[in-house]
């Protein structure tokens, strides 16, 4: 039977026009046993659409860690690596997860108590709350009526020695259905949106990249990030901004000569613009809380150099300046009407192109409010591909 393609039921706040090529619920296809001729089909899909939904799956570990390298049959770590302890103790994603330990490539995520589960007797699991994270909370008593914020919004990627991983599954086991929340991004736009409870949300890179005014998509094309040494221990001691879209400039990173032992050769820089390897178009894909440093490469010859930035190129190292460029062209890509919130339902599985969007986990769950969803991403074999000389002279 040949896959449908359905497109996903988008909120009232959405853009439909900006979205309607984003994510599709798959049908006619189990992904725990998805045949060769399927798996084409469904890699194509994945890199046009960025996120597939299968409803009412039933996928073991194994089998979500075989479908997951598929994508990259190279590939075999986790995309933090296996072994979470040790030097990176101090890393903020450190609580985040727990091994399945039959699949260590495969982690339990979620909230509450979980019992019994694969191998793992007992499991505290705390779902990231955003008043742990930011330098400002939303009150307790805004908490109480259902305001929340985005987490952290981010590739999944270690950033550091290991590639972003190609995909990233996620599969919802046990799902609480609370009331509706209200994430506020308090940057003083007065932007808001309602969101299911526990959504994850999700933008596109793509029309991140593509709602850019020319002088940016100049940059962007032309840029390169620098990610921190051990970027999530570097960070540890800073504080986010209200819409979880990077950190404050506060000086609070933890200095390059504290952090545990690193080598230059392992540093991350990569593109800010990555190729879309079934489409060829260009995704803005910059984990901001990581960013370091900015380069930029010159005008190609021949540029219209009128209202260009950096004409001359940079290599920009004022986290100030780094980040309020970044801010710059990223914040108009989170904006209400471009994030798709899923709604989280038991046994869902959800497959997405972790090197085309940028997503977030959402809101806050009370301590009894059990979720417990899988995820698996594996440190990819390849570092992504950036703009072509074509690309660079489009834009420049
Ligand atoms: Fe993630």
């Amino acid at each position: 039977m040949a896959i449908e393609l359905v497109p996903l039921p988008l909120p009232a706040s959405a853009d439909a026009s900006q979205l309607a090529d984003f994510g599709r619920e798959v049908k006619g296809v189990n992904p725990a046993e998805v045949s060769a001729e399927q798996f084409k089909e469904i890699e194509k899909a994945l890199y046009k659409h960025g996120a597939l939904l299968f409803r009412d799956a039933k996928v073991t570990p194994a089998q979500q860690y075989a479908l997951t390298k598929a994508f990259d049959p190279q590939s075999e770590s986790y995309g933090h690596g296996n072994n979470k302890t040790g030097e990176t103790k101090k890393s903020i994603l450190h609580p985040d997860l727990k091994t399945i330990p039959s699949v260590p490539q495969v982690q339990l995520i979620g909230n509450g108590t979980v019992y019994n589960h694969e191998g793992l007797a007992e499991a505290k699991l705390k779902h990231p709350s955003h008043t742990t994270f930011h330098k400002t909370r939303v009150s307790p008593e805004d908490e109480a009526k259902g305001v929340t914020r985005f987490y952290r919004w981010h590739i999944d990627a270690a950033l550091y020695e290991l590639n972003p991983p190609k995909v990233t599954t996620l599969y919802g086991l046990t799902i609480p259905h609370g009331a509706r929340q209200v994430a506020r991004y308090d940057d003083g736009t007065g932007d808001v949106l309602d969101v299911p409870l526990g959504t994850t949300a999700f933008v596109s890179g793509k029309v991140m990249f593509e709602i850019l005014p020319p002088e940016l998509k100049s940059l962007a094309v032309r840029a390169r990030v620098r990610y921190a040494p051990h970027p999530y221990v570097w960070m540890a001691p800073a504080h986010a901004l209200p819409t979880g879209l990077g950190i404050e400039v506060e000086g609070l990173e933890l200095p390059l000569e504290e952090l545990p032992p690193w080598e230059e050769g392992k540093v991350k820089t990569f593109p800010v613009l990555w190729k879309n390897p079934g489409t060829g178009d260009l995704h803005f894909e910059v984990h901001p809380c990581g960013a370091m440093e900015l380069l930029v490469d010159p005008l190609p010859a021949g540029a219209n150099r009128e209202g260009a930035l950096f004409p001359d190129g940079a290599h920009l190292t004022d986290l100030k300046e780094v980040r309020g460029l970044l801010y710059k062209m990223q914040r108009p890509g989170i904006a209400p009407s471009l994030i798709y919130p899923h709604d989280w339902h038991e046994n869902d599985f959800v497959l997405f192109h972790n090197r085309g969007l940028l997503h977030t986990v959402v809101g806050a769950f009370k301590p009894e409010e059990v979720r417990a969803f899988h995820q698996c991403n594996l440190a990819a074999s390849d570092e992504p591909q950036g703009p072509s000389a074509e690309d660079v002279k489009a834009y420049a």
